[in-house]
């Protein structure tokens, strides 16, 4: 996507031949490029959430492996190999939710099984890393290409109109390596001048809505709202949601979604309203050893005090975090909860639209059944 009129992807290796990422912790207030230059720095940017979203922590993970591979010892092939398999559990350990992370680690220590030298295997990283990096641009393109028709078909029914979507989190370019899942069709019908506007949901505790959407549609200037977390089930009771489209850091092979705390009641307010409601992702999300969402997605608990506190711009433009609870009040902090299948109007990957059902998937992933 495009910063002030320069492409640019989420994450890529500079011309010095550097992995860089863009900052996430300083948007929407500031735009800087970090590099990460060892493993240490690729599990921190991933665990503090330099970095994140499903699709871009997958990517960063890959790339970390060939970081691994070029740290590690060269004495023999056995330490060089022992070295990159520790190295890749670290990786894989900074988080717990999102499906793409073990499966890019996964792929990439398969990758270099192939290799027959240290030089060989260090080559097959990189090239992996990249191949991940690539594939889930595309893979997202095209979610934007067959989300397009959803789109399309709301906009028959009322020609002229403006389609109100409603989001949650961040599902956009900047949890990819490019144009994002869920708000790749929204992307896609605005450039093809279908009049949407978007109901931006905070997303607290970390705001992934209010400071990471909202600067993406701002950037492409896609119409958009922010609303408070809560005000989702009252838009939907008085017809001002013509759908909700979400992302997902993990799908089961039946169907259900892990994605970002809220996403559930969201789903629920969206059955008892009669409102579509979607959910987009590349095919690396869906963990097809999984068929039980609730009981079988490890959901990630993180520090109480993103909670506790909420960061933003002081009247003096100085960022800052604040307190918003007494001192002595502790918190809990749960990143993801699960949508059941039977909440879902429809699963949109980048082989297309399909129900929330283990039929319906395993009819875009006939390799799977
Ligand atoms: O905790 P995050 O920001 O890494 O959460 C991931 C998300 O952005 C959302 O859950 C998103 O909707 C799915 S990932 C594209």
């Amino acid at each position: 996507m495009k910063i002030n009129g320069q492409p640019f992807r989420t994450i890529w290796i500079n011309d010095d031949g550097v992995l860089s990422v863009i900052n996430q912790l300083t948007l929407p207030h500031a735009f800087e490029i970090v590099t990460l230059l060892d493993v240490d720095a690729v599990c921190d940017a991933i665990s503090n959430m330099v970095v994140r979203g499903a699709g871009l922590i997958g990517a960063t993970a890959g790339y970390g492996v060939w970081i691994a591979a070029k740290q590690a010892p060269t004495d023999s092939l056995e330490s060089f190999d022992r070295y990159v398999k520790t190295q890749a559990l670290r990786l894989q350990a900074t988080r717990p939710t999102a499906s793409n992370l073990a499966w890019a680690v996964n792929r990439q220590l398969s990758r270099l099984a192939a290799g027959g030298t240290i030089f060989e295997k260090i080559a097959l990283a990189k090239a992996e890393a990249e191949a991940i990096a690539d594939e889930d641009a595309k893979f997202c393109r095209q979610i934007g290409e067959h989300g397009l028709s959803l789109f399309e078909n709301l906009s028959s029914l009322k020609p002229s109109k403006t389609i109100n979507v409603l989001t949650h989190c961040n599902a956009g370019w900047l949890a990819f390596v490019d144009y994002g899942s869920a708000l790749s069709p929204i992307y896609a019908a605005h450039d093809a001048g279908i009049p949407v506007h978007v109901w931006v949901d905070e997303t607290r505790p970390r705001n992934q809505g209010a400071s990471l959407t909202a600067w993406e549609l701002a950037s492409h200037a896609v119409p958009h709202s922010l609303i408070a977390d809560n005000a989702g089930g009252h838009l939907m009771q008085h017809g001002m949601i013509d759908i909700v489209l979400t992302g997902a850091d993990r799908i089961t092979r039946n169907g259900d979604a892990a994605n970002k705390i809220g996403t559930y009641l969201k789903a629920l307010a969206a059955k008892d309203n009669g409102v579509p409601f979607y959910i987009a992702f590349p095919s690396s999300t869906i963990d097809f050893s999984l068929n039980n969402g609730l009981t079988q997605i490890p959901i990630e608990e993180r520090s109480g005090d993103e909670v506790r506190k909420v960061i933003g711009k002081l009247a003096d433009g100085t960022v800052a975090a604040v307190q918003i609870c007494p001192d002595q009040t502790k918190a809990r902090n749960w990143g993801f909860d699960v949508t059941p299948a039977r909440l879902v109007t429809g699963l949109l990957c980048e082989r297309g639209i399909c129900p929330a059902t283990e039929a319906g998937i395993l009819g875009l992933f006939p390799e799977k059944a």
